[in-house]
């Protein structure tokens, strides 16, 4: 293969590098293009721009195939767990049983939040949407505690306090939110039984832990643990560019990932098959999402990278079916989706724009079947985010071809003109 590419401007030539991944992926590198050539590019959405080198998630999108650190995503979601996947994506391998243990000591030790924080969240109106409190409280995490040093130790501790507090944050806001007593985290339980126990326990009504129920999560969690440069991991990135600190970054991509073109989306799935099912004629909904003239789409499908099914979206949709069995449920609105997506796949539109249903179109699905409320969806995808967020991060700071993250752009407003009194207005 040739090491570079050549582009002819103005009758010059300007060879530029190309670069090669490690599953034969191919890259232009055109950092040094304004300087020999005067261009830039232009390439809104970023949808042909690497913006790193990065060795913690692969994704083919043609192939739907994702995979943690070099492990395919559904071996991770049968026999892993949600804190083992965590320490993988950070730490770049999986545990040994001494580093678990280490690592499950610190997640307890770190999972208690300062009771000052309870303040905080009291003083929230009612109807606050959970991921615009989750994503303040986090960034307030800095005033509480100490500053980030660079040494080793010191950042396990801080990305542990993270990973163990959010989960905290998250299901203490819940509990606020209903004007509950807050449930604290037990040393006696795992990450994911803690966090259910931490949202459905109360002095009247002791919450009963089901394995499957606490499998599920733990898989629903796997599955959102990390995925490349996604909006939201652009946003850590890019705002930890800057050099702020962990949880400045971490609160931005929380922010970024609240969008219904991204982790809102998952709400927004269940919103529309609630709507669905009120009304009916799912073909109306699928002609308005193609219709050029209105601006809907199928929440739940599409995906920037995907052109074929999300992986994810396949496990999620086995586990909805497999949960809902278990815990001998029966959700109408599980029929609805699987109706929709069997006429989705076979319209020519659909398949012409490769839209197949992604990770949130039966996340819904299951995380009802757990029991956690609609607006909560998004949260539960940011504590899964979790992980992902800091590997990123920490493999940006410590990346020697780190730079402040500044784009350029092709101006197109209006030329130099004076400035004119507002009386002559
Ligand atoms: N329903 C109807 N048409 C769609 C949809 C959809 N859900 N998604 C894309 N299209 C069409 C779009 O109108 C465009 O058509 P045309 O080329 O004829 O103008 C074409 O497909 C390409 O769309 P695009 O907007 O250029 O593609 P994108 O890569 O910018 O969009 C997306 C990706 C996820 C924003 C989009 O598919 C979408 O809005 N989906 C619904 C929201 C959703 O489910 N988001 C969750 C994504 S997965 C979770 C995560 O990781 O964030």
């Amino acid at each position: 293969m040739d090491d570079y590419i050549t582009l002819t401007y103005h009758g010059r030539e300007f060879r530029l590098p190309l670069v090669a991944g490690s599953q034969g992926e191919t890259a232009v590198d055109i950092s040094r293009l304004r300087q020999e050539t005067g261009l830039i590019t232009l390439d809104p959405g970023f949808a042909n721009t690497g913006s790193c080198r990065s060795a913690i998630t692969f994704v083919d999108g043609e192939r739907g195939i994702l995979r943690y650190r070099g492990i395919p995503v559904e071996q991770l979601a049968e026999r892993s767990t949600f804190k083992e996947t965590a320490f993988l994506l950070i730490n770049g391998a999986l545990p040994t049983q001494k580093e678990l243990t280490r690592f499950s000591v610190l997640l307890n030790d770190h999972s208690l939040v300062h009771e000052d924080m309870k303040i905080f969240y009291q003083s929230f109106p009612r109807s606050s949407h959970p991921m615009g409190i989750l994503s303040a409280m986090v960034n307030a995490l800095r005033s509480f505690y100490p500053e980030l040093q660079n040494l080793e130790e010191e950042i396990n501790i801080t990305v542990t306090r993270l990973l163990s507090k959010v989960r905290t944050m998250a299901a203490m806001s819940y509990k606020i939110s209903r004007g509950h007593t807050v449930v604290y985290p037990r040393s006696d339980l795992t990450y994911c039984a803690n966090f259910l126990n931490m949202m459905f326990d109360s002095p009247v009504k002791p919450y009963e832990l089901d394995p499957d129920v606490v499998k599920a999560l733990n898989v629903f969690l796997i599955l959102h643990a990390d995925h490349e440069q996604n909006c939201s991991t652009a946003a850590v990135r890019v705002v930890g560019s800057a050099r702020v600190n962990l949880y400045a970054a971490i609160s931005a991509g929380i922010a970024a990932l609240w969008g219904p073109l991204h982790g809102g989306a998952n709400q927004a799935v269940i919103e529309m098959l609630t709507e669905i099912y009120r009304q009916g004629d799912l073909g109306a909904w699928v002609a308005r999402a193609k219709d050029k003239n209105h601006p809907y789409r199928l929440m739940g499908f599409g995906h920037r990278v995907y052109k074929t099914y999300d992986p994810r979206a396949r496990i999620m949709k086995q586990m909805a079916h497999v949960l809902l069995e278990k815990l001998k449920v029966s959700d109408p609105l599980l029929d609805v989706a699987r109706e929709l997506e069997a006429i989705a796949l076979k319209d020519d539109y659909f398949v012409e724009h490769h839209l197949y249903p992604n990770v949130d179109f039966y996340s819904g699905i299951v995380l009802r079947a757990i029991g956690i409320p609609t607006n909560m969806f998004t949260v539960l995808f940011a504590i899964g985010r979790l992980p992902g967020w800091i590997a990123q991060w920490k493999e940006s700071m410590d990346d020697p071809a780190w730079k402040l993250c500044r784009p350029r752009q092709v101006y197109s407003g209006p030329g130099e003109r004076d400035y004119v009194p507002i009386e002559e207005r």
